[in-house]
């Protein structure tokens, strides 16, 4: 159903292999733009591009690990090669660290932040020289989590990595806003996906004999006022309108989707 108009427009969706980057794949498809999938799970990427086929655009992936710039130029270069332009990118892709902070090793950390960290730097940097060096403009969404919004007890790694995003995006929206380019970021809530495997894994202590999806609502529950979680539509709702004409005044900000758990 189409709400925005991307008909004409060509986008990366960095993490587009499953969760949030996915239902964010579908939305600019369903909305007309072309897609290229960049992810580390080659089975992830493809299984969204067959799902955009539904639509009538073209679409496409390149197995691409963040943590390293050369893959994420060559996702790019891929990209162009099949597209021509690139006007929108939107860095999804990331890991949760339940390590708390006096628990981590140096490397962990490090392996940790080269995902979640420099996985977005190099993914803005690649869509700034693209975008100016084509002279037409464009819009790069950056997710990042209501954890990056402050300190957290147990996961300070993630929470670091993701408050992080939000100050650079602010960085990348100064540097892109003379050439027409927008940067936002979203601060998803809590969503269900397969990231939350590894969130319940740690919170119910690794005790198999924990009900999982009981330990999720109890937590959802203690959260957001809305009283529910919220869903990878939802997310995909607010990066469309980012990526879209109706937000071309809005830079630099970070747009809580979480059912209202941070109101700030
Ligand atoms: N699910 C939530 O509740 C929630 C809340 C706040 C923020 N987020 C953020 O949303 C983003 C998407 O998470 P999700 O919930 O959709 O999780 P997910 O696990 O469903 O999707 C993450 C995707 O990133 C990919 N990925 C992981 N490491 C990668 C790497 N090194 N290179 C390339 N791709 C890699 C995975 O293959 C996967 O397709 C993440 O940045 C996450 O931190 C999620």
């Amino acid at each position: 159903m189409m709400v925005f108009d991307f008909t004409g427009k060509k986008a990366i969706v960095v993490g587009g292999g499953s969760g949030i980057g996915k239902a964010i794949a579908l939305q600019l498809a369903d909305n007309g733009a072309d897609v290229w999938i960049g992810d580390l799970s080659e089975n992830g990427a493809q299984t969204t591009v067959s799902e955009m086929r539904r639509y009538k655009g073209d679409y496409g992936h390149t197995v691409t690990d963040v943590a390293k710039k050369t893959d994420v130029a060559a996702l790019f270069a891929d990209a162009k090669k099949q597209f021509g332009e690139i006007n929108i990118v939107v860095n999804s892709a990331g890991v949760f660290m339940p390590k708390g902070l006096l628990e981590a090793a140096p490397e962990e950390i490090k392996a940790h932040l080269d995902i979640n960290l420099m996985g977005i730097i190099y993914g803005c940097q690649l869509a700034l020289e693209t975008m100016i060096a084509q002279g037409k403009g464009g819009k790069i969404v950056n997710i990042s989590s209501v954890g990056g919004r402050g300190g957290e007890l147990k996961s300070p790694y993630y929470a670091l990595g993701k408050g992080a995003v939000l100050n650079w995006t602010q960085s990348v929206a100064y540097n892109g806003a003379p050439h027409g380019i927008n940067c936002n970021a979203i601060c998803p809530g809590i969503i269900r996906t397969p990231m939350w495997d590894v969130i319940l894994e740690a919170d119910g202590g690794g005790d198999p004999s924990v009900d999982k999806e009981a330990l999720f609502h109890q937590i959802v529950k203690g959260r957001a006022p809305l009283g529910r979680a919220q869903t990878a539509e939802e997310m995909a709702y607010a990066a469309a309108f980012f990526c879209s004409g109706y937000a071309d005044a809005i830079l630099g900000q970070a747009l809580n989707v979480d059912g209202g758990d941070r109101m700030n």
